[in-house]
């Protein structure tokens, strides 16, 4: 349980909040580079930490991410014509470069200086793993791209998709790191193993006889604060002599990576578009090989869970509260058709009532309570929630540290990003030996270039 205070201080990420502040200093996606797919196309609408921007991408192939709204008289950008290395306003033609500085102004007399004194909100973006990046905070602290492996393998390699949740940053994320709920949520009772569908794939129990197992084969699970954020481990009974153990990463702010027994391997990432949305990045990647057209299939943005009821998603220009439109994409099964749930199929095939894992997440979390943020000072925690309660102090604590003057580790260390969450077998029952073993299997594999482990070394 939070206190009303620090529940606020966790889920506010606007301008001038505290939490807003730590964001404000790390690199995060903010779309997928295909979104804007070639120089001069359509400009498209995003929210990121409660701001109104416009990302456009120039002649040049660059993309800027600009100020929803033109510094003249305010009106949308978004309905400008983006030609000729610059975005121009429609209203009375003001341009404006991706660095964001006025480069034509044909209202004024061609003598006038003005345009050279108008800018218009800009930040930097840079393009790594096949996602735009943007960086919106102090630009003296501007900080490497984090070296994540999905972004150093080649574009075959890996699969990036992103799609909304209507509710707070927070709660998808604490969704990501509770592996609790997979036992119980994600369970089919047809005894078939689950597709996974997510990185790590899903973890669900599954049930003979058409019938809910309501036993959890209870599994240690352990959270350990680090430098760039926290290890979760869980290890159970494998055969003989031999536990299996799931070392999972959360990296401040946002950030996964979730174990799995094989590559393909990733995480997800929950980027605020305000207060009451998020956008979900997933990567997933392979460090050796492309990934074959069924893990595409599996992984990507449709993911077909079950024939009957496809979700899929589409791109919609999403109305927000005020009237503000962004452009974004968004399940066909939402929370305002109820996400579709099937009650035969809830009683004869699976908990839920709904085909996929990526939806059955999104109607767990999109309301934990009465509105878009988590009432988590009404909560009565249970010791299964051990890693969120870490993972809400670490990342109040950075905050409030960041308030006092102290910047984020992980921003200079952009290689803590670089490691893999793999599962491995061992005879070990503590987590150091096991997550040496997990960086000797990380070492074994070639790679051109680095992936550090950086948990044994920076663990606080
Ligand atoms: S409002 Fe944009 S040029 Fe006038
Ligand atoms: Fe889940």
């Amino acid at each position: 349980m939070l206190t009303k205070e620090d529940n606020e201080l966790l889920t506010h990420t606007g301008p001038g909040t505290p939490m807003g502040e730590l964001f404000r200093r790390f690199w995060m996606p903010a779309l997928i580079s295909d979104e804007l797919s070639h120089p001069d196309c359509a400009p498209l609408r995003i929210k990121l930490l409660g701001e109104d921007l416009v990302a456009f991408r120039d002649s040049e192939g660059q993309v800027g991410v600009v100020d929803a709204y033109c510094p003249h008289r305010r009106s949308r950008l978004y309905f400008g014509r983006n030609e000729e290395s610059g975005l121009r306003c429609l209203y009375h033609g003001w341009k404006f470069d991706v660095a964001g500085n006025c480069v034509d102004m044909p209202s004024e007399p061609p003598e006038s200086t003005f345009k050279d004194k108008v800018r218009i909100k800009s930040y930097p973006t840079r393009e790594w793993g096949g996602v735009i990046w943007t960086y919106m905070g102090p630009l003296g602290l501007m900080p490497e791209l984090p070296l994540f492996e999905w972004c150093q393998v080649p574009p075959s390699h890996r699969s990036v998709s992103r799609w909304i949740q209507e509710c707070n940053y927070f709660q998808g994320m604490e969704g990501e790191m509770d592996s609790t709920h997979a036992f119980f949520l994600h369970q089919w009772f047809d005894g078939r193993q689950m597709q996974p569908s997510g990185p790590g794939g899903a973890r669900g129990g599954h049930a003979g006889g058409g019938r809910p197992n309501f036993v959890f084969n209870s599994v240690q699970i352990t959270p350990r604060q680090t430098d760039f954020g926290m290890i979760r481990s869980s290890h159970s009974h494998e055969a003989e002599g031999l536990r299996r153990w799931r070392i999972d990463r959360w990296m401040i702010p946002i950030f996964s990576l979730i174990s799995a027994s094989s590559y393909p391997v990733g995480g997800r990432c929950f980027v605020p578009i305000d207060d009451e949305h998020v956008t979900v990045f997933q990567y997933v990647s392979h460090p050796e090989r492309p990934l074959t057209d069924d893990e595409l299939r599996r992984l990507g943005p449709n993911a077909p869970d079950e024939k009957k009821y496809t979700p899929t998603l589409e791109r919609a220009a999403y109305h927000l509260p005020g009237g503000y439109a962004i452009d974004t994409w968004r399940d066909q099964l939402n929370l305002q058709n109820d996400y579709l749930q099937d009650r035969e199929f809830q009683r004869t095939r699976n908990m839920s009532g709904v085909p996929s894992q990526r939806t059955q997440d999104t109607v767990m979390v999109e309301r934990q309570g009465d509105g878009p943020i988590a009432e988590r000072y009404l909560e009565r925690l249970g010791s299964t929630d051990a890693p969120l309660i870490k993972m809400r102090q670490i990342l109040i604590d950075a905050a409030r540290d960041l308030q006092r003057g102290i910047e984020p580790k992980n921003t200079r260390h952009p290689e803590h990003f670089s490691t893999v969450a793999i599962e491995v077998v061992s005879p070990h029952t503590e987590l150091d030996p096991a997550l040496q073993e997990v960086e000797a299997i990380l070492r074994s594999h070639s790679r051109p270039w680095k992936v550090g482990d950086p948990a044994t070394a920076s663990v606080l």
